[in-house]
C-alpha cells in the first residue's frame, strides 16, 4: 500500500458526495492524477503548512525511483510528512537565487509546480515569473485560491478578505493568459478554495511576457454606441461562414 493510500481513499469518497467538501477533494485528487501518470517528476510546492497537498504528492510519487517532491515554506514544517522522496526548504518562495543553490536539480527541469504560499497578487506574481523558467515543456503549474465565488457576500464561506484576495489572483492569472497564448493553456476547477492549471507549452529556459491587465467594460449602451459611431471595432461571429469553427465540421 502506497505511504498515504488511506488520505487519497478518503479523497475519493468525499469527491462523489454531493456536500461542497467533493470540490476541495477533487482538487487534491487532479493533482494527485498528475503527478502519478508522471515516470519520474520533480515536483516544487510552494506552501506546505500541515502538509495536505505534500501527502497527495508524495503518495502519487511513492516507490517512483528518482522522483522528488520540494517543498518550500517560510516557517518549520520538517515535521509535516515523512517520506524518502520529500525534501523541505525553509525560505521566502521568492528567493529563488538561494533555493537553487541549496536544490540545483531544479535547474533541470520541474515537472509540477504548486504555488499555495502567501495568497497576494504580488507574491504569487513573483512566485510564477520566477519558476516559470525552470518548468519543463509540458510542465503544470498549480494555483491554489483562485475561486471568490464560495468566500462572496451570503454565500457558504462569506470572506471579503477572502473574496477580494482569490479576486486578484484569478485576475493575475488571466492577465498572464491573455499575454501569453502561445506558451500556456489555462483551466479551473471551481466550487472550493479554486484550484487554477497552467501547461506550459513553450521550452525549457523560456520566460513569461508580462502580464496583460485589460479594463472590464460595463455600460454597454456607451460602447455599442462607440462601435455604432465606427470608434470601436467589434468583432462578430458570421453564421454563414465557418469561420466560428476552428476544426471545419464539413471535413468530418
Ligand atoms: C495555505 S498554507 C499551505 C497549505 C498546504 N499547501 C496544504 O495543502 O496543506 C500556506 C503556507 O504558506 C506559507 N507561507 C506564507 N508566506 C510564505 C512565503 N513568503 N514563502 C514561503 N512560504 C510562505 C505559510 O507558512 C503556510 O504554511
Amino acid at each position: 500500500m502506497k505511504i498515504y493510500e488511506n488520505y487519497i481513499d478518503q479523497l475519493r469518497a468525499n469527491s462523489k458526495i454531493k456536500t461542497e467538501s467533493r470540490f476541495s477533494a477533487n482538487q487534491l485528487l487532479e493533482m494527485h492524477f498528475e503527478a502519478f501518470k508522471r515516470d519520474k517528476p520533480i515536483i516544487v510546492e510552494l506552501g506546505v503548512n500541515r502538509g495536505q497537498s505534500t501527502r497527495v504528492f508524495l503518495n502519487a510519487i511513492d516507490n517512483k525511483t528518482n522522483a522528488r517532491l520540494i517543498s518550500i515554506d517560510i516557517n518549520d514544517c520538517k515535521d509535516a510528512v515523512k517520506s524518502t522522496n520529500w525534501e523541505f526548504v525553509q525560505q521566502d518562495s521568492i528567493d529563488i537565487e538561494s533555493l537553487l543553490l541549496k536544490k540545483p536539480i531544479i535547474k533541470d527541469g520541474i515537472d509540477i509546480l504548486y504555488v499555495d504560499s502567501l495568497h497576494t497578487q504580488s507574491h504569487v506574481l513573483k512566485e510564477v515569473y520566477g519558476f516559470f523558467q525552470y518548468v519543463k515543456p509540458e510542465g503544470v503549474i498549480y494555483f491554489d485560491d483562485i475561486d471568490s465565488g464560495p468566500y462572496m457576500s451570503g454565500q457558504r464561506k462569506d470572506s471579503v478578505s477572502n473574496e477580494i484576495a482569490n479576486r486578484d489572483i484569478f485576475d493575475l492569472l488571466e492577465a498572464i493568459f491573455r499575454a501569453n497564448y502561445s506558451s500556456l493553456d489555462f483551466s479551473i476547477n471551481r466550487g472550493s478554495t479554486g484550484l487554477a492549471k497552467f501547461v506550459k507549452r513553450s521550452k525549457l529556459g523560456d520566460k513569461l511576457n508580462s502580464p496583460l491587465f485589460t479594463k472590464k467594460r460595463n455600460f454597454k449602451l456607451f460602447w455599442r454606441l462607440l462601435e455604432i459611431l465606427k470608434i470601436k471595432k467589434t468583432h462578430h461571429h458570421n453564421n454563414s461562414t465557418n469561420e466560428s469553427f476552428s476544426i471545419n465540421p464539413k471535413n468530418d
